[in-house]
C-alpha cells in the first residue's frame, strides 16, 4: 500500500491515496449536513438519557431529572374521569328507569356504558350489533318476545330467561314430538297451519287438521290468531320474523322440541346502574316501547 494521493483522471476527485491490487480508493467524505445531524442526534439521545427514564437498573430503572411517568399519567387521568362519572353514575342509580330519557345527559351516559357493557357480555350471543342470530333474538326491532318496555327489558335482563334464577321467565312450550304428546302427522299439520298464520305457502287440508290441533294445543300461549302472548314469551306467529326459522322444517323442528332458549340472569353478576344503563341501551336500539 502508498499513501500517494493524486486527482483521479476519470472522476477528477482526489484518492485518498490507498491502493490495492492496483484499485485506488477516492476520497468522498461524508457530506458536512450528514455529519451535523448525526452529532445533533448524538447529542440529542445524551439530554433525553437525561431528562427521562432512559436504562434499566438491577432493580429499577434511571428515571431522568423530569421524573416523567407514563403510568402516573394514565393513574391522573383514569381517577379523573372516574370522578367524572361517578357523578353520573350517583345520578343515574337514584333516577328512575321511565326518567332517564329526561336529561339528555344522563341517557347520553347510560346509553355510552350500556354499549360497553353489552360488547362485553352480550354480544357473543346476541352479535356485535344486537343483530342476533338463530335462537338468539334480534334487539333491534319491535318484535319482543318478553316485552319491550324499559321495565320488561330491565326484569328480562334481571332475572334472565329460563335460567337458574328464582323468578326467571321461565315459560316452556312442551317438547309435543319428544313427549309423544303429538303424533309425527299432527305436528306436520300444525305446522301447515302455522305456515298459513305467517302467510306462506301451505296444504289446505293439512292445515285444516292443524288448525284444530292449534286451538287446543298451541292457543294457550300463542293466542287463539298466532299473534303471540309477552306473559308465556310466546312469539307471534304472523309476522314473519322468526327466532328458529320459518321453514317447515324449522317448525316442525320448534314443535317437537318445544326449544326453550336460555338466557342467563344478569341480577348478581351485574352492579344495578350497569344492568340500568344495559337497559336503556337495548331500549334506544330502535325497538323499545
Ligand atoms: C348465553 C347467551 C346469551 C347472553 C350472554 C345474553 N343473552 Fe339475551 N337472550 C339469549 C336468548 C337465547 C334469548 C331468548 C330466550 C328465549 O328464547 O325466550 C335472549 C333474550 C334476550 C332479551 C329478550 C328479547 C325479547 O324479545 O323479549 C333481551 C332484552 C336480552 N336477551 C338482552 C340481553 C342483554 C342486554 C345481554 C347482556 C347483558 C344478554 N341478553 C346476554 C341469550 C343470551
Ligand atoms: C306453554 C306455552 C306454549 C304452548 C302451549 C305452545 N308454545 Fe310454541 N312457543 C312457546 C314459547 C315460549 C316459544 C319460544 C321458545 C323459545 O324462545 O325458545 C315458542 C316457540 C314456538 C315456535 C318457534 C317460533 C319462532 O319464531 O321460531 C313455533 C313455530 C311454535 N312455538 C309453535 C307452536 C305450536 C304449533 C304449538 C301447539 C302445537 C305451540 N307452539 C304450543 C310457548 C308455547
Amino acid at each position: 500500500m502508498t499513501t500517494n494521493r493524486e486527482i483521479d483522471a476519470v472522476t477528477g476527485v482526489e484518492t485518498t491515496g490507498h491502493v490495492w491490487d492496483g484499485i485506488k480508493e477516492l476520497n468522498k467524505p461524508l457530506p458536512r449536513w450528514w455529519l451535523l445531524t448525526f452529532y445533533a442526534t448524538i447529542v440529542w439521545a445524551i439530554g433525553y438519557w437525561v431528562v427521562y427514564p432512559a436504562f434499566p437498573t438491577l432493580t429499577s430503572y434511571t428515571k431522568g431529572i423530569w421524573n416523567y411517568s407514563q403510568r402516573e399519567t394514565v393513574a391522573k387521568d383514569v381517577s379523573a374521569a372516574r370522578s367524572a362519572q361517578s357523578g353520573y353514575r350517583d345520578k343515574l342509580a337514584a333516577t328512575p328507569l321511565d326518567d332517564v330519557k329526561k336529561d339528555p345527559d344522563l341517557l347520553r351516559f347510560a346509553v355510552a356504558g350500556g354499549g360497553a357493557a353489552f360488547q362485553t357480555n352480550c354480544a357473543p350471543c346476541h352479535g356485535r350489533g344486537a343483530q342476533g342470530f338463530a335462537g338468539y333474538p334480534n334487539l333491534n326491532d319491535d318484535d319482543w318476545l318478553w316485552g319491550g318496555t324499559l321495565a320488561d327489558i330491565e326484569k328480562t335482563l334481571q332475572v334472565g330467561i329460563r335460567s337458574d334464577h328464582k323468578d326467571a321467565r321461565a315459560t316452556q312450550m312442551p317438547k309435543y314430538g319428544l313427549e309423544k304428546l303429538l303424533d309425527e302427522s299432527q305436528i306436520s299439520d300444525a305446522a301447515e297451519f302455522v305456515l298459513k298464520l305467517s302467510g306462506q305457502k301451505f296444504d289446505a287440508a293439512a292445515a285444516d287438521r292443524g288448525a284444530k290441533t292449534f286451538t287446543e294445543q298451541c292457543a294457550a300461549c300463542h293466542g287463539p290468531a298466532g299473534k303471540g302472548m309477552q306473559e308465556q314469551g310466546a312469539p307471534n306467529l304472523t309476522d314473519g320474523i322468526w327466532l328458529y326459522g320459518g321453514s317447515k322444517a324449522a317448525i316442525v323442528e320448534s314443535i317437537r322440541t318445544g326449544r326453550g332458549g336460555v338466557m342467563p340472569a344478569w341480577g348478581g353478576r351485574l352492579d344495578p346502574v350497569t344492568l340500568k344503563s344495559l337497559a336503556v341501551y337495548v331500549h334506544s336500539l330502535g325497538g323499545g316501547k
